[in-house]
């Protein structure tokens, strides 16, 4: 994982002392992630989403890169819009569909799993 997203990688680490900084503690707008998550919640799911996607928070989020009074809970985004129902299609393809399996799967499905760290995912071409 590491090793396909360096860059994405070095971007999130740069950002992440200015990122603390700037945000809040209350959110307004949740409507897949839970209602009652924390800040170390909320920012690991950015961060996760973030390298999944090799977006960074200015890429769904209205504001400038050094998320300076960045209004985090507008939808005015496309992007935002999008990666809300992303994040919904992947909780349930773990949570509804994977799970009905006899075998839980060792492996969760993320942003990464298809995105490979850049925001369109990559087509995959099999030979026939
Ligand atoms: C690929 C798009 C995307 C990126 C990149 C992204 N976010 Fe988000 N963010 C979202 C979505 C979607 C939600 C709403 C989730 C929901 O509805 O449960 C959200 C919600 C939030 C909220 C809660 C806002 C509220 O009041 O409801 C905060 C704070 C936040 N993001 C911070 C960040 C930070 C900091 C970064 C950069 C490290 C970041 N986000 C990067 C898509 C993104
Ligand atoms: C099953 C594969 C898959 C998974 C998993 C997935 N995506 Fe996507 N995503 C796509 C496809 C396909 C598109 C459309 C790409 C295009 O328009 O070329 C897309 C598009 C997007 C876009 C719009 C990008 C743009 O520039 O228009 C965002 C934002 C996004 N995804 C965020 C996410 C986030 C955040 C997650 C994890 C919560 C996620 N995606 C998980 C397949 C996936």
């Amino acid at each position: 994982m590491k090793a396909l997203l360096p860059l994405a990688f070095v971007a999130i680490l740069c950002a992440a002392g200015e990122v603390r900084a700037q945000i809040p503690t209350a959110y307004t707008n949740l409507k897949v992630l839970p209602k009652d998550i924390d800040r170390a919640g909320i920012i690991q799911e950015m961060k996760r989403i973030s390298l999944g996607t090799g977006m960074r928070c200015e890429g769904c989020h209205v504001g400038p890169p050094t998320l300076e009074g960045m209004n985090f809970a507008s939808d005015a985004k496309e992007t935002k819009r999008i990666a809300r129902a992303m994040l919904a299609m992947v909780k349930a393809v773990n949570e509804e569909h994977l799970a009905k399996l006899e075998k839980a799967p060792a492996v969760k499905v993320e942003c990464a799993t298809c995105h490979r760290g850049q925001p369109k995912p990559p087509a995959i071409v099999v030979a026939p």
